[in-house]
């Protein structure tokens, strides 16, 4: 159920888990020429893969028409931000109000508590990344820029920390934030449920919330944040049909 680094959890089955190292192997072992290995990723695509990066493309449309920044809350290895970065190069790349934001400590949970319950099995320090990875990230982050218009201002900013302090000290240094996007993958219910209420006074009508384990039993504490934020009553819950894990909520 862990990953062999990092203690992160996959839910693969073993068969599943076996062929993709043979995955991993061909990927590593490509024999594709160095000019044409950027552009021929899509040999490596799986079908769970692509459905996240579909999830993101549909939720990248709904905010076209709607003012604001995109806010990641879990980076992790940054995966979901440099989506977001390609989908704003395809969209809007001369909207430069578009920033996006991730929070992380880059040095894997924070603040686990017993809200979290025991299922996942992780403490904190679980979900962590080789260490100074968020220079790596900054640089994937400016080469994406660069590929696109307007590369000569920076529209993207990571931040380092644990999000219960991180957060609303950012919304403090930057109050003119309107938040369009947030994505929420913190997992547990400290850092989600401090940075539902930080951004609670940015949001407006039409502000897009992403969830990640909502009603998951291996996460509980992303429901119980939200439940005790925004009350789960007061809001629709919805999904697409090519992820079963991912949701959203649109303020309304
Ligand atoms: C599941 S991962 C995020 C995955 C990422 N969204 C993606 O698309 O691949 C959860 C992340 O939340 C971060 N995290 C957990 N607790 C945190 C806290 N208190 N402050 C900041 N980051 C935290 C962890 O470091 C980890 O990188």
């Amino acid at each position: 159920m862990k990953t062999e680094k990092h203690d992160a959890i996959v839910l693969s089955s073993s068969d599943e888990k076996e062929i993709l190292k043979n995955f991993i192997q061909h990927f590593k072992n490509a024999p594709l020429p160095d000019d044409e290995m950027l552009s021929n990723l899509g040999l490596f695509l799986s079908s769970k893969s692509l459905s996240r990066i579909l999830f993101f493309y549909e939720i990248y449309k709904k905010i076209i028409h709607s003012h604001g920044i995109i806010a990641e809350f879990g980076v992790r290895w940054g995966q979901t931000l440099s989506i977001m970065s390609v989908l704003r190069g395809i969209f809007e790349p001369f909207n430069r109000h578009r920033k996006i934001v991730g929070f992380d400590t880059f040095e894997g949970f924070k603040g686990m508590s017993e809200k979290d319950g025991k299922r996942c099995q992780c403490g904190n320090g679980s979900f962590s990344v080789s260490q100074g990875y968020e220079n790596y990230l900054e640089n994937i982050l400016d080469i994406q820029e660069k590929l696109n218009p307007m590369a000569h201002i920076k529209r993207y900013e990571l931040v380092k920390g644990d999000a219960v302090e991180t957060v609303p000290a950012y919304l403090k240094k930057h109050p003119e934030t309107i938040i369009s996007l947030s994505i929420f993958d913190f997992d547990i219910y400290a850092p989600t449920k401090a940075a539902l209420e930080a951004i609670k006074p940015h949001l407006c009508k039409g502000s897009i919330l992403v969830f990640d384990e909502l009603c998951d039993d291996i996460f509980p504490g992303e429901t119980v944040a939200l439940n005790e934020t925004l009350g789960l009553n007061n809001v629709r819950v919805q999904r697409f049909p090519m992820t079963s894990r991912i949701s959203y909520l649109v303020i309304e």
